[in-house]
């Protein structure tokens, strides 16, 4: 009998060795005379055990890890491939209790299938979801995802039906369905996960959309740091289109829907949906004034729906199992689950799925098994380069967008970036402000200029000159960025800098009296340093 090993083709996985694990493999079991398949699957996402290799046998799925090329004889000797004991085996794969715990709705395939084969998407369920809304008016479709409750996964966390509604509703001949790709947030890898692990769900889940707000024609901008996720999407495509479930005649429908990717060339700004427009139509990353919304007027002057990846891929489990069964998941106002990516300093990262509304707490230790170092969690960056620096004490803080926002941060695509106590909170205050003028668009003053003036201004916190002086200049530069800068880029990068400020002082020779003027929420109270031109 065929044994089918499983050896990951994602690239944190490959970056592991995982493709040296596979040659040795495939060499050893043709040394043995044994019949074996590979597949090379996606990752399950527990970067500390890669390369996990698995094996099917009666039993389940058994899990070995991680695997160098010098272990792959004596698993073999060890009859592995009948899911023997072995001083790497981890038991059967879904039993361990890192994956049990976790609630995969989005990635419920990531890891499991192999993602370029539509047959094996297909045995575990691909194309329900997509098969419910061909049989649904459009409307009911843009209902159900709004009954829902999800939410813009990418950043912003606008309620995806409405989204899908005002492109609906916007007379066009033509209009566009582009799927965000561009995943430039620090410590952020769900969207890669996805497009490497189960690039038929993207496939479908912008189908859906499609159909749902009358498209003809998708695009996928993908950052061009990602050639394994565009070699995996590109197969997918070709797959798809051979299938019949892209291009004319969906699914065997009547309905057309075309995709395409294009390849970023590197700029975090081009993540921004209107510079990503931009992008698209062969121009500079550079951010448009709204109105008028993309959905109404966006690619090619034509309604357009953007939409992150993991939004995408999670339409078709909405679609399949219905509104109710993932609003039934979450907290609040922040409904379904979310892919929470785990990185930096950590012992155990990589990607997580639950029910928002899990506790920093439980993510970072509980999951994450604390820091890599050994040493104290002093500090985590929530929501990318723009999220909060959240010091130890505030670890109970929920991640849903409600809680993370009464606490000043953002939750944006979900990273959370781990630092020990050796960190010097002062350098990344400075790095944030230096972050924001390296990635500007240069459109708008406040941060082309103010983010230069940020990083002088905290060199001369940090170097004592013009106090207290320094404290007012970057009170109002802040509130300057904040409130003037065109797009979230300038206006989010005063997190980071007034949370450290707020929450580490003493890195940067202040006490905590020197920075009340940052309320907890990191909202800039009138009664501070002294200034004379307050913004309450
Ligand atoms: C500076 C900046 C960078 C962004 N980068 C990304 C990105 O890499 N991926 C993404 O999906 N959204 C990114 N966004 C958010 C997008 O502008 C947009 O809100 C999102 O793609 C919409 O999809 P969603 O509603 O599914 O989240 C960024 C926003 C800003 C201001
Ligand atoms: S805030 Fe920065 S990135 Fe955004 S439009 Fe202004 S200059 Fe461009």
């Amino acid at each position: 009998m065929t044994v089918s090993v499983f050896i990951p083709r994602d690239s944190s996985a490959v970056s592991l060795g995982a493709d040296t694990v596979a040659n040795s493999i495939r060499s050893e079991a043709a040394r043995r005379g044994l019949d074996m398949k590979i597949v090379r699957n996606g990752s399950r996402g527990m970067f500390s055990h890669e390369p996990m290799v698995e094996v099917a046998t009666g039993a389940g799925r058994i899990a070995y890890g991680p695997v160098t090329p010098a272990d792959v004889a004596s698993l073999f000797d060890s009859d592995f491939i009948a899911g023997r004991e072995h001083r790497l085996r981890l038991g059967i794969a879904d039993e361990i209790p890192w994956l049990k715990l976790q609630t995969r709705l989005t990635f419920a395939r990531v890891g499991v299938i192999d993602p370029v084969s539509l047959d094996d998407f297909l045995l575990h369920g691909g194309y329900r979801g997509l098969e419910r809304a061909l049989e649904m008016r459009p409307e009911d479709v843009i209902a159900e995802v709004t009954k829902s409750g999800l939410r813009g996964r990418g950043g912003a966390g606008f309620p995806t039906g409405i989204k899908w509604k005002t492109a609906a509703d916007a007379p066009a001949t033509q209009k566009y369905i582009v799927c965000n790709a561009d995943e430039g947030d620090s410590g952020t890898f769900s969207d890669r996960m996805i497009m490497e692990g189960d690039p038929f769900v993207l496939i479908e889940g912008m189908s859906i959309a499609a159909i749902a707000v009358g498209a003809t024609h998708g695009y996928i901008y993908l950052r061009s740091e990602y050639p394994h996720a565009h070699r995996t999407l590109t197969e997918a495509i070709a797959i798809a289109y051979s299938k019949g479930s892209l291009g004319t005649n969906l699914l065997g429908s009547g309905k057309t829907f075309d995709l395409e990717i294009r390849l970023g060339a590197g700029a975090y700004i081009c993540g921004e949906e209107t510079a990503m427009l931009e992008s698209i139509e062969g121009r500079r990353g550079m951010v448009r004034f709204k109105p008028p919304l993309p959905a109404i007027e966006g690619l090619f002057g034509k309604p357009t729906v953007i939409n992150n990846v993991v939004s995408l891929a999670t339409v078709p489990i909405i679609l399949e199992r219905g509104a109710n069964f993932y609003r039934d998941f979450g907290a609040g106002n922040s409904r379904g689950t979310l892919p929470i990516q785990l990185a930096g300093n950590s012992k155990r990262p990589g990607l997580v799925e639950t029910s928002m509304g899990v506790t920093l707490h439980e993510i970072v230790h509980d999951y994450g098994g604390g820091t890599a170092s050994g040493k104290a969690v002093r500090a985590v960056q929530v929501g990318g380069p723009l999220g909060a620096y959240f010091p130890a004490s505030m670890l109970d803080t929920p991640l849903d967008y409600e809680s993370m926002a009464a606490r000043g941060g953002i939750l944006g695509h979900g990273g959370i970036v781990v630092f020990d106590d050796t960190v010097d909170m002062a350098r990344m205050a400075r790095y944030a402000m230096e972050f924001c003028a390296i990635e500007s668009c240069g459109k708008c003053t406040p941060c082309r200029i103010g983010s230069i003036r940020g990083a002088e201004v905290i060199d001369d916190i940090i170097n004592r000159r013009r106090m207290p002086e320094s404290l007012e200049i970057i009170r109002d530069l802040c509130d300057t960025l904040k409130f003037g800068s065109l797009c979230l880029l300038g206006g989010l990068t005063p997190l980071p800098v007034l949370s450290a400020l707020k929450f580490f002082p003493e890195d940067f020779g202040l006490k905590p009296a020197d920075v009340d003027f940052i309320a907890q929420d990191l909202t800039i109270s009138a009664s501070g340093a002294g200034n004379t031109n307050e913004i309450a």
